[in-house]
């Protein structure tokens, strides 16, 4: 099929990308030309494990186009995904002015039938106004249709959850659109749902908000046990095998961040008052997704006495691993409380230091664990990447000055982190060593 894919973010990109990979003929249309110079250059804007070898494949292959021009791609697909982004306004609500920019383009060029699929995170409704605007500016009088097709997609493992998604949901409203998403897809074993559109674009917010509510459920459990003396690894399996509640998603740490949970918590927060119910369920989520952060610094106060004057290395930049994404990553906040305190931060990412550097200033930027641990008081994990989990640490011990490790992501085993020599402090279990 032909398919053009407007906005060369990262779903737009993954989606394009795996499209073209399925043997489908891809135009990837993004207004930025550096992106677009780039991409056709193989450079990836994004760091995702396995992209870059299939944008280099699929362009071999003359499969994947990418362009700025936007019109000639609308004439010359029959689907249309619209992926451009859906940032935060001020108030929470989601910028919707992208979305419309492309539809009023979609309008004006298309003249023949378009399936139009709406891909970005969008407020409930969005869907019925892209079609409204389109048909008030249809120059060429041509059918269309506007479909819902959320994407699930996990930065690390993106193209996994293209490829084999646990299910697919396409909120349409038409035969003709329903028998081609129903081709598009028709390779994947996945369940397909079909729905309305309104529901599908719930689905998306509903998901997300129901992911975030397991994390913030569990950093409240990890509060607890930390009160009374339990574990919460031990009650994350204990529920977690209840197929009903399921083991996922029931980390606790340092509460969710990224470019998706804490705006789409807030969307749909804002999208439910503006049809009149108070959600405070998920604000309640956001509250301690919040509060996680300060009492992670309280914490770090704690097993230091105090930070001021202080050295930290940091390990873990990125919002999560095997990304280089640092978009509303906890580090940001929490690496503002401690200097704000008067500690002096290093830091390591594998991979996020290059954006980090863009955000993070009056930091130490090292070239390794060890450079960050030399003649730091501690070492303070806040992603967990797997080069973390297989650190030389007698050679930490080594170069540091204060053997105290204080992990935000629970990725060592606090008897083994003992016998290493280090006072350990992590999330919700027994510390080692301090008190
Ligand atoms: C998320 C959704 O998972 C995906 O389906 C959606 O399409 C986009 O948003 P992503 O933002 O890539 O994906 O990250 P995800 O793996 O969901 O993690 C989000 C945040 O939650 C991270 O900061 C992560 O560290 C945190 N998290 C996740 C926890 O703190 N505990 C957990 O158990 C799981």
């Amino acid at each position: 099929m032909k398919i053009a894919v407007a906005g060369v973010g990262y779903v737009g990109l993954v989606t394009g990308t795996c499209f073209a990979e399925l043997g489908n003929d891809v135009t990837c249309i993004d207004i930025s030309e550096d992106k677009i110079k780039n991409l056709n250059k193989n450079i990836i804007p994004i760091y995702e494990p396995g992209l870059k070898e299939l944008v280099i494949r699929n362009r071999e292959e003359k499969r994947l186009i990418f362009t700025t021009n936007l019109e000639k791609a609308i004439k010359e697909s029959d689907i249309i995904f619209i992926c451009v982004g859906t940032p935060p306004k001020e108030n929470g609500e989601a910028d919707l002015s992208y979305v419309e920019n492309v539809a009023r383009t979609i309008a004006k060029v298309m003249d023949a039938y378009k399936l139009i699929v709406e891909k970005s995170t969008v407020p409930v409704d969005t869907g019925h106004k892209i079609a409204k605007s389109i048909m008030e500016d249809n120059p060429h009088k041509v059918d269309f249709d506007v479909v819902s097709n959320p994407e699930f997609l996990r930065e690390g493992s993106a193209i996994n959850d293209f490829l084999h998604p646990d299910r697919i949901v396409i909120g349409c409203e038409s035969e003709r659109a329903k028998n081609l998403m129903k081709e598009l897809y028709a390779s994947f074993e996945a369940p397909i749902i079909f729905t309305d559109i309104k529901s599908a674009e719930i689905i998306k917010h509903a998901s997300n908000s129901f992911l975030a509510t397991k994390i913030s459920f569990i950093n409240a459990i990890a509060n607890i046990c930390e009160r009374v003396g339990a574990d919460v690894e031990k009650i994350a399996d204990g529920i977690g095998l209840d197929k009903r509640i399921n083991r996922s998603f029931l980390d606790a740490g340092i509460g969710y961040g990224g470019f998706c949970f804490p705006k789409d918590t807030e969307a749909f927060i804002k999208i439910s008052e503006k049809f009149g119910y108070d959600f405070k369920l998920l604000k309640a989520v956001q509250e301690i997704n919040i509060s996680q952060r300060k009492y992670f610094v309280k914490k770090v106060e704690r097993a230091l006495s105090s930070v001021n004057n202080k050295t930290i290395g940091i390990l873990g930049l990125a919002f999560k691993p095997n990304t280089d994404d640092m978009r509303f990553a906890p580090s940001i906040e929490i690496i503002a409380m401690l200097q704000g305190k008067g500690c002096k931060i290093k830091v390591y990412d594998p991979e996020a230091m290059q954006k980090a550097k863009y955000i993070l200033k009056n930091v130490i930027y090292c070239n390794n664990p060890y450079d960050a641990a030399k003649n730091a008081d501690a070492i303070v994990i806040l992603t967990e990447w797997n080069e973390f989990k297989e650190l030389n640490f007698k050679k930490i011990k080594s170069v540091i000055k204060n053997a105290l490790i204080i992990d935000g992501r629970n990725i060592y085993n606090p008897e083994e982190i003992k016998k290493q020599g280090f006072k350990y402090v992590s999330i919700g279990r027994k510390d080692v060593g301090v008190f």
